[in-house]
């Protein structure tokens, strides 16, 4: 598969495994409404990536097909990182069917399968621009621009988080005593 076309895919593969424990872990929303929208989100979104994960897996096995060397040892954790995936998933989809009431294995498992995709990606999007980038020595000048960002960030993160601490607080509730959204689940069971 070429870059132009992989690159913009694999960063919706990423979006999309952050996105859906996001969802989730934000409340869903505050009225029924929005919390039946966010749910259904959820969903498509996790299909979408069951689906990108697949297309990626069979293109993966054709590059890799008939090759008689030693495949390199990142190419080997890519491997292994995009197997475990698979187990993850279908964990996923079996607790959410069977188990809806797990609460504490949906995020373990929902976690699990952001950190594996994350990594699966940034892995190899990382070592290809290193690969490319110049090696003359970086300018002072931007070096100290990344360091300003970073603690830029870290101020603006700490000053909201006084603003969210409420909301947060009701979601911790919230997810603490109604796991799964009721609606969805007799719509499941049904
Ligand atoms: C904190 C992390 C996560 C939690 C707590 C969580 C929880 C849930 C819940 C409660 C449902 C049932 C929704 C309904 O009422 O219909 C669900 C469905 C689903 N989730 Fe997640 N999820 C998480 C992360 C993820 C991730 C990362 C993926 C994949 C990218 C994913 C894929 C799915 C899929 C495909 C379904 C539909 C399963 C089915 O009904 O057939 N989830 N999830």
């Amino acid at each position: 598969m070429r870059t132009i076309i992989s690159l913009p895919l694999a960063g919706l593969f990423v979006f999309l495994a952050g996105f859906n424990p996001w969802i989730m872990l934000t409340g869903r929303g505050r009225s029924p409404r929005s919390r039946r929208l966010l749910t259904h989100a959820h969903r498509i979104c996790g299909y979408t990536f069951i689906a990108l994960f697949a297309i990626f897996c069979y293109f993966m096995l054709l590059r890799v097909r008939g090759s008689s060397d030693e495949l390199s040892p990142r190419i080997i954790l890519h491997m292994a990182l995009a197997f475990a995936l698979a187990p993850l998933l279908l964990a996923k989809v079996i607790v959410v069917r069977y188990q809806k009431a797990a609460w504490g294995v949906l995020i373990a498992l929902g976690l699990s399968i952001f950190v594996t995709a994350f990594t699966l990606v940034t892995l190899n999007v990382s070592v290809h621009y290193l690969r490319n980038a110049a090696p003359h020595k970086v300018p002072f000048s931007i070096s100290l621009r990344v360091v300003a960002a970073v603690i830029i960030a870290a101020i603006v993160a700490l000053l909201t988080r006084h603003r969210q601490t409420k909301s947060t607080a009701n979601t911790a509730n919230v997810s603490a005593k109604e796991p799964p959204d009721r609606e969805s689940t007799n719509q499941l069971e049904l």
